[in-house]
Order: C-alpha cells, then structure tokens, then sequence
C-alpha cells in the first residue's frame, strides 16, 4: 500500500475543497485533495454565478482573484416582476453600498484549479473508493484506490467537501446527525445560450404560468431557467419551446428585448432544502454541499459553502498558528448559524416567487399558500424597509469571527 501524508485531508475537488486547499497553502498548511472524478468532468457542471462579497474577498486572499476581478460584473441591483410588473431592488442604495459579483462558479472553479496547478499542490483526480477512517482520533487516515494502487493518506485533519453524494458525511453516526430535508415540487430548468441578456441586471420574475430567471454570464452569455413540473425531461423542452415559455413569463419590456439562440447546455435540477447537523465530528468537518443544499432561487449555494470555508480556514489557522486545538469545536455551530439564515432566505424566496399549482404545504390547500405567498411578496416589495430585507440577505449577510 502506498502510503502519502498532509495535514489537511480534503474530499472533493469542487469550490469547496478548491477554495479551502488554496487558502490553507498560502499560510504554509499542507493539504493533498481526493477528487472521484476528472477535472474537466467537474469543470462540465454548469452552476449559478452570483458571488457575495464576503466569497470576492476570501477568493482575493486565496489570491486567485485576478480574472473575476477582470471579467466579473458587479451588480448593484437586480429586479423582481411579480405578473408583468417589475421592481428593481437597488441592493446598493439599500445596504449603504454593498453589491454582488456575476462570475459563473465554472470560472471560479477554472481559475482555483489552474492556481493549484501552478503551485504544484497535489491533487488526485478519479481517487476510487475514498473512506475516511478514525476520524475521532488524533491520525485519521483517507484510504482511496487510484491508478491501480491502494493508497494511505495519513493526516490531522478531514473536510469533507465532496457534496451532496459524497462520504463524508455519513461517517458521523446515523444517532448523532440530524438531516432536515424539504423537496419542492417542481423543479428548475436552465438554458445556456451565447445571446445577449435581456437585460443588464438578474430578472427573478413571479408569472401564473410559474417563475422565470434571467441571468446572464457576459454581455453575449445569457443563463435563463423557468419552473417546470418534476415529470418533465430535458426532450421534453426543445429550445423553440424553452424559449417561448420563458418570453410569456418575462415581463413586457424584457419579453420585447429577447434574443433567442440553440442551447449549449441545457438541464433541468430539482430544488430541495437539505441540513445535516452537526457539521463537524472529531477531526472531520463537513463543508459546503456536503452538509447543505439550498433551491437556487436565492443564488446561495456557492455563498454558503464560501462561509463555511472561511470559518474553517480560521479554526485551522488558530490550530496551526496558535496551537489552539480546541477552536475546532466552535465550526459546526458558527458554520450551522450562517447556513440556517441562507436556507430560510433561499426557502422564504422559493415560496414567494414560484407557483405551488395544488400542491397543499403547511397543511394549507396550494391555491390559499399560494395566495399568502403573493400577499407576503407584495407586503415586502412596497416599502424600502421590505425591499431592504429583501436587499440585506441577497448580498449576503456577514462571517462571523471565532470567539476567544
Ligand atoms: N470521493 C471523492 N470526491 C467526491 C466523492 C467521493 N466519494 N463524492 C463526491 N466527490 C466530489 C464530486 O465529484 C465533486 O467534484 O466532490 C465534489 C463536490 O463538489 P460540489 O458538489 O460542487 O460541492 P461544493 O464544492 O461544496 O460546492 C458548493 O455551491 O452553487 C452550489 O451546488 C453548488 O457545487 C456547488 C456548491
Ligand atoms: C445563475 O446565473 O445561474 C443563477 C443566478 C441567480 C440565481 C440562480 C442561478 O438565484
């Protein structure tokens, strides 16, 4: 068996791990990535685009900023049309100057790599069979399959940022986790077209026929989505009709202005809501989506799984600069606060602007949550205090510092 050592151990080779594994090497921690796939299968998956300030610093103190920086587009603003008439919450004005960055997480997760790359960081693409074993202990190892060997990695600590379908986190025993789950009935399809965006800013638009999103890449980029029913399949949507749907539930004057284009991908992803906690357990911490998924509509995924980065980076600093080991029990609880603020605002979000058709929730019958739901938008939209609500939550709200 061969046998490899690092301190940090780091499942998953997406933004997570990535961002983590880079951070860490810039302050001398060592840390070798376990990934199951290739790198151009990770860099194949088509994600959301808006970052949070908080993700634009720590991507800078990584220092792999320099093209997000270049090609990003800082958006101050984006709207909300609720049946053709639409609103523009200006995050901006609202926040005291607070806006987001609209940089697709493929290029993120490009330049992460190429980064890596170029500092000769180890990372080990299509690593079979990865389990974690005595994580409780003071020398977990990560034993894996790769290019025909069985291989060893000896280290101080996991993070397991392998996703949804990763490992990691069954490692903490089914009696001390606790997974909360909501499945929406409905689910989101995207188009990536190389036309120009209707518009300048994000469109999150409320229509009888179900949401509608337009997003954009680039000036000539566009990443539209509409609400589709469960059942429904990629070929169930040829573009022509993508295309159409999306128009009638665009408000006028962005309807006016479509360009439509054939698909470069196309994809349809159910929404869910997903927390596993604690997020921590011995020397193994869950990060991103391997402990949280959130529905799409409130752009939170990627932000979230930046903040659990961040509040790991500071607990493996204080532990390698401080010698501080204690610090770690703090991560799943500070990590934990911040997710469940983006879960509610991403679920809060969801039920607002989509259409529940029949479907009953909260033991209510879907055409009265329905109704509710549009209620609780309108409330929200008509004043600069409910715009500002809306507002504070969308830029992200801030990382929280360990305690002393
Ligand atoms: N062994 C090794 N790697 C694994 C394993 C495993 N058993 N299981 C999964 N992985 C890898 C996946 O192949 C993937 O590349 O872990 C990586 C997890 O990456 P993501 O799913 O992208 O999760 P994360 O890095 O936390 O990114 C946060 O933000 O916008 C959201 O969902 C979006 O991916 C996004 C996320
Ligand atoms: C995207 O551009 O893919 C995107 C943007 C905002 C969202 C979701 C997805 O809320």
């Amino acid at each position: 068996m061969k046998t490899l050592k690092t301190q940090v151990a780091i499942i998953g080779a997406g933004p997570s791990g990535l961002l983590l594994g880079q951070l860490l090497a810039r302050q001398g921690i060592s840390n070798i990535i376990l990934e199951r796939v290739t790198g151009d299968y990770v860099l194949g998956r088509i994600r959301a685009g808006i970052l949070e300030q908080g993700f634009v610093d720590l991507v800078r103190e990584a220092g792999v900023g320099d093209r997000m920086d270049k090609e990003g587009e800082v958006h101050g603003g984006f709207e909300i049309a609720v049946n053709g008439r639409s609103i523009r919450i200006d995050m901006a004005k609202l926040t005291g100057g607070d806006t987001v960055v609209c940089y697709g997480q493929t290029e993120i997760t490009k330049d992460l790599m190429d980064a890596r790359k170029a500092a000769e960081l180890v990372t080990c693409y299509e690593a079979a069979d990865v389990k974690l074993n005595d994580v409780t202990s003071d020398k977990p190892t990560v034993t894996f399959e790769h290019g025909g060997e069985t291989c060893q990695l000896e280290c101080d600590y996991i993070a397991g940022c392998d996703g949804f379908h990763g490992v990691s986190r069954q490692t903490i025993p089914a009696e001390l986790r606790t997974e909360h789950e909501t499945i929406y009935p409905f689910g989101w399809m995207g188009l990536l077209s190389e036309t120009p965006p209707v518009s300048k800013e994000l469109i999150y638009s409320k229509h009888e026929r179900g949401f509608a999103l337009a997003s954009r890449r680039s000036a000539t980029r566009s990443r539209n989505y509409i609400q589709v029913s469960l059942d429904d399949t990629v070929d169930d949507w040829p573009d022509d009709r993508f295309w159409e749907e999306f128009k009638r539930r665009l408000p006028t004057k962005a309807a006016e202005s479509l360009v439509t284009g054939p698909s470069i991908e196309k994809s349809i992803a159910p929404l869910r809501s997903f927390i596993c906690e604690p997020m921590q357990y011995g020397n193994m911490f869950l990060v991103g989506d391997a402990a949280h998924i959130v529905p799409p509509t409130g752009a939170k995924g990627l932000n979230l799984a930046a903040s659990d980065v961040s509040t790991l980076y500071k607990v493996l600093l204080r532990v390698y600069q401080e010698g501080d080991k204690k610090c770690i029990e703090q991560y799943s609880e500070i990590a934990l606060r911040r997710v469940w603020h983006g879960e509610r605002f991403s679920w809060w979000m969801t039920n607002m602007l989509h259409n529940f058709g029949d479907m009953t929730s909260h033991g209510m019958d879907g055409l009265t949550f329905g109704r509710f739901m549009e209620s609780e938008l309108n409330y929200y939209l008509a004043s600069e205090a409910g715009q500002r609500v809306i507002a504070e939550q969308y830029v992200g709200l801030p990382y929280e510092d360990l305690t002393t």
